[in-house]
């Protein structure tokens, strides 16, 4: 068969293979019903580096408080950001607020153009792709990682990532469906979960086997050829964990971290190391004079850019916070730590925080 017919059959048995067995995701539509552009946009910010089952009780709960997005536009920022905790990429809530408050100060009409979208922060190529296509059915680009593996094992691209990248858009155009343009990029990405794995594809049972250069090969798995890794950068730090009992329940010392900078404008305990670069600090600072405990093991945390190998102190106090603020916390260079000043004690339940304090947390409740 030409391969342009057998493309255009491949997906065919693609789309058919997905209105089958396609998963249900709350965010999800099948053709010709499309899904709201508002739930297309909260559900893609969620999930630009995160799972899917991580995310699916974060866009329930966003919707269910933010229904709108006028009425999340119109939240508090520190709201959204914390309601965001355990997701993180903290940027991520602060760029999907601020084009929620653009898209609503331009009368809550979503743009339908790429170019448009790809204007708004946060929203680059693939989110305006995803918006695009499935809230309005539109012929667009979707290329995740799931898609970007298998447009390069379908053609059988040998370019090495980063440059596949550039090249594969073209590739990716001459699948896009006529009808059930919406479903096709979901198609891809159920594909990629279950079928065409990163590294054992059951070609066996997929649909797109028959045109599919490297279902021929001895290892469909090679492609797509990654580049030679970069290991990431390891730095320290130190989290302290202080806790009072009352009435049989701990509070927990915790301050609003500055907006800018890693895990900005969030609930954190008091930490060093692990945000400095530089790894600039003093092992032996602590906020406080308290009985401190060394917890193990330390705990180890992956950000974007680098990983962490956090050891976590553990203290009792009995302080009232009056007393507390007046304890001069001293950081290494004889300075006032600022970030007590907006201290605050909290129960476990109105903890929201990140991900790396919440491994704090959990070391330190398993201490007794
Ligand atoms: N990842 C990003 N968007 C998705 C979607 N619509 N379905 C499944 N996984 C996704």
């Amino acid at each position: 068969m030409e391969n342009i017919k057998q493309t255009k059959s491949d997906v065919f048995n693609l789309l058919s293979w997905y209105h089958k067995t396609g998963r249900t995701l709350p965010w999800r539509s099948y053709w010709p019903l499309l899904t709201p552009a508002y739930h297309v946009f909260l559900s893609e910010f969620m999930l630009q580096q995160t799972g899917v089952k991580t995310v699916i009780p974060y866009f329930e709960y966003f919707l269910e408080r933010w229904p709108t997005i006028q009425l999340l536009a119109d939240a508090p920022v520190d709201d959204v950001t914390s309601a965001w905790a355990g997701l993180g990429y903290y940027a991520r809530a602060r760029n999907m607020h601020k084009s929620a408050q653009i898209i609503s100060n331009a009368g809550g009409v979503f743009p339908q153009s790429i170019a448009e979208l790809t204007k708004l922060p946060g929203i680059g190529p693939y989110t305006a792709g995803a918006i695009t296509a499935f809230a309005f059915d539109a012929p667009s680009v979707v290329i995740d990682g799931n898609i970007e593996r298998i447009v390069a094992r379908y053609f059988y691209i040998k370019t090495s990532l980063p440059a596949l990248k550039s090249e594969l858009p073209s590739f990716y155009k001459k699948m896009i469906p006529e009808k059930c343009r919406s479903d096709f990029p979901q198609a891809l990405m159920d594909l990629g979960n279950e079928i065409c794995t990163p590294f054992s594809p059951t070609c066996g049972r997929c649909p797109l086997s028959t045109g599919c250069k490297s279902a021929k090969k001895a290892n469909p798995a090679l492609l797509p050829i990654k580049p030679i890794k970069n290991n990431k950068i390891i730095r320290k730090g130190q989290i302290f964990v202080i806790r009072k009992k009352e009435k049989n329940n701990y509070k927990f010392l915790v301050y609003r971290r500055n907006t800018h900078g890693l895990l900005g404008g969030l609930l954190a305990f008091p930490s060093q190391g692990w945000d400095d670069k530089e790894q600039n600090y003093d092992e032996n600072w602590r906020p406080c004079n308290l009985n401190w405990t060394a917890l193990k093991p330390k705990i180890k945390h992956v950000f974007s850019h680098f990983k962490t190998e956090v050891q976590v102190f553990l203290a009792d106090t009995e302080e009232t916070d009056k007393i507390f603020i007046k304890h001069k916390f001293q950081n290494f260079q004889g300075q006032e730590k600022e970030m007590f000043e907006n201290h605050r004690w909290v129960t476990e339940d109105e903890l929201h925080l990140p991900k790396l304090m919440q491994k704090a947390l959990k070391l330190a409740k398993n201490y007794n």
